[in-house]
């Protein structure tokens, strides 16, 4: 094995002829990151049927790439936390003895590159050598693991040269667990049917991926790194590794606040990270921007004010849904130089997928590869379907996104999926009720039927499939973090989705949430009058711009924004079995607060709404 000689790290070059040994490739190719090289393993990957080129004038530079259908999202089942001990893992993550893990990782990688290639990535989670940054290098057996690293990292020589000779780097071993013998024909999506490991191993900061090559399960700078390895090395140095998407919003008056926002998977986080404005307020001057869609790592200055990055420096997209409608930019991002997965193929060689804002076209290539026409049953496009496109294609990017510095935040906002009990937005009346409602926090995970309410999965901080640790230490981390920075971020709790007796949402959602987050960053800034409600700062109605959207009334605002006793009583009963789950670890101030709410639903009104002005 010959590394390149601009790599100077003996510890890499160490590690890497370790990893030769054990998965024993055809051969080795270390990525430089460079244009050439991504044009190169793209045509690679036509030529070996993987990738699709798209129509070179509808979608330039652009690909297609059907994943084997036992290969279409994250195994959360698969995904392991191997840490010391059990406990400290927790209950909401699989664990299985690291020494035991290993064996058994030890005996699949070995020979699992028989012939194949091995990619050797290099790549920094952030700006290169911003003090916030950590640096990752993934072995890999997939080109396509290759190219999508290359569009969602900073990656190649630049990360080496932040290396230097002994920097700190996170190993990331991935294969697709399918060696081919001598003579055997290779699939078009080679991956392991029958055995699939996603694990982690926070105390060696180490992570090992087999069998899979598909998104967070191989991309592993992605969920891997930047959130469960991440929030253990948060954990220990006193930072934040989220969720959360970051978004910058300027007002009229020039003045810029950054908000961070966490949201369960499949709440449109996409579409609030790149919000455009209703009319009214982009006439006004307001703008918002994008600094990220999915990560955020946030660290205290020496003065204790917060700055974040966004480790990514691409964007892993669901597919279907997004429209001019939904998400306008997006639309005008993935125009060119994506890579698309699991989308379906027009006869002219673009890409369509539900909810795209067209009606379907009369014959379509599904993600399958199968002939698909409108009567046909089954969804075109597969629900889990990605664009994975370089974030400095977005239209509304933000400045300073790629700034080492990161940028000043001053809010934080939650929000789960709730057609009922949550309203449309809350502030915690401080960082410790602000942590109980991330702590708390649900989505609803089935289709809620007519009238009737989903169920709810507990997904604390948006965290559940990526905390690193113990949930019950997670939310410990966030009070101490809290208490040791003087003027933390305001903390809102907001919800998009809360449904009326006939099943209708509530709220229009998507560009008019900029009327909920101008409250927000108002309120954040020590601005805009909120009443006090049982859970929190609540804004009235005369306390929102209506501009462009008269036709909210007052009673529908009402409806968005009640609280119902019966509903949080059984919402406190709901939260009390996450801290039973969480009972070892949990802090004293979780009961505490949940019986503060208690007790101020009890001295309200049973179905409290807003009464106008205070006096
Ligand atoms: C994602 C997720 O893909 O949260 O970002 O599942
Ligand atoms: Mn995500």
């Amino acid at each position: 094995m010959n590394a390149p000689d601009y790599v100077q790290h003996d510890g890499l070059k160490a590690w890497v002829q370790q990893m030769v040994d054990l998965c024993k490739p055809k051969d080795i190719h270390w990525c430089d990151g460079s244009q050439e090289e991504y044009d190169r393993l793209c045509q690679e990957l036509v030529d070996a049927g993987t990738f699709t080129k798209l129509n070179e004038e509808l979608r330039p530079n652009s690909f297609l790439a059907r994943t084997d259908p036992s290969d279409v999202a994250r195994v959360e089942g698969r995904t392991f936390i191997c840490s010391r001990t059990k406990g400290d893992a927790g209950p909401t993550n699989n664990w299985m003895d690291p020494d035991e893990m290993k064996g058994i990782l030890n005996g699949l990688f070995d020979g699992c590159m028989a012939g194949r290639t091995m990619y050797v990535i290099p790549f920094s989670m952030g700006p290169l050598g911003s003090d916030i940054a950590q640096l990752g290098v993934e072995i890999t057996d997939s080109a396509y693991v290759a190219v999508n690293m290359k569009i969602m990292t900073r990656m190649g020589t630049g990360a080496i040269d932040v290396l230097g000779t002994d920097g700190e780097f996170v190993p990331c071993m991935h294969t697709v667990g399918a060696p081919l013998a001598e003579g055997q024909e290779d699939s078009v999506w080679p991956c392991n049917p029958d055995e699939k490991y996603i694990v982690h191993f926070p105390d060696d900061r180490a992570i090992w991926s087999y069998g899979s090559g598909y998104g967070g399960n191989a991309l592993l700078g992605k969920k891997c790194l930047a959130l469960r390895i991440a929030s253990t090395m948060a954990r220990d140095d006193g930072w934040l590794a989220e969720h959360m998407l970051i978004m910058g919003v300027t007002d009229p008056g020039g003045e810029k606040t950054f908000v961070g926002a966490a949201f369960p998977s499949a709440c449109g986080k996409t579409n609030f990270a790149m919000i455009v404005p209703p009319q009214a307020f982009a006439d006004e001057g307001w703008k918002v921007t994008t600094v990220g869609d999915d990560i955020a790592w946030i660290k205290p200055d020496k003065d204790g004010k917060l700055y974040a990055i966004n480790p990514e420096a691409g964007y892993f997209g669901v597919a279907p849904g997004t429209a001019p409608d939904t998400n306008p930019a997006a639309v005008e991002t993935i125009k060119k130089n994506t890579i698309f997965t699991n989308v379906a193929l027009t006869d002219d060689g673009d890409i369509w997928w539900e909810d795209i804002g067209s009606d379907p076209p009369a014959h379509l290539i599904d993600w399958r590869g199968n002939d698909w026409t409108p009567e046909s049953e089954d969804p075109a496009a597969h629900p889990n379907a990605r664009f994975t496109v370089p974030a400095d294609q977005n239209p509304v990017i933000d400045p300073d996104w790629d700034d080492p510095k990161g940028v000043r935040i001053n809010a934080f906002i939650f929000g789960g999926r709730r057609s009922g009990t949550m309203p449309l937005v809350v502030q915690a009346f401080n960082w410790t009720y602000g942590t109980y409602m991330a702590a708390t926090m649900g989505s609803e995970t089935t289709a809620a039927a007519f009238g009737q309410r989903g169920v709810v999965r507990r997904d604390p901080f948006a965290m559940l499939p990526f905390a690193g640790y113990h949930m019950g230490d997670y939310i410990n981390h966030w009070l101490s973090f809290g208490r040791n920075i003087p003027n933390p971020p305001r903390i809102f709790v907001v919800n998009w989705f809360r449904k009326d007796a006939e099943g209708k949402f509530v709220w229009p959602g998507f560009g008019e949430n900029m009327r909920i987050l101008e409250w927000i960053v108002k309120r954040s800034r020590g601005g805009a009058f909120a009443l006090e409600s049982p859970l929190g700062w609540m804004p009235r109605y005369h306390d929102i711009t209506w501009k462009g959207l008269e036709n909210f009334s007052e009673a529908d605002f009402l409806k968005a924004m009640s609280v119902d006793r019966d509903e949080w009583n059984e919402e406190l009963l709901q939260h009390e079995e996450l801290f039973t789950r969480l009972h070892d670890r949990l802090p004293g101030e979780m009961r505490a607060i949940r019986d503060l709410i208690r007790s101020a639903l009890f001295r309200s009104p049973e179905h409290w709404e807003m009464t106008g002005d205070p006096t």
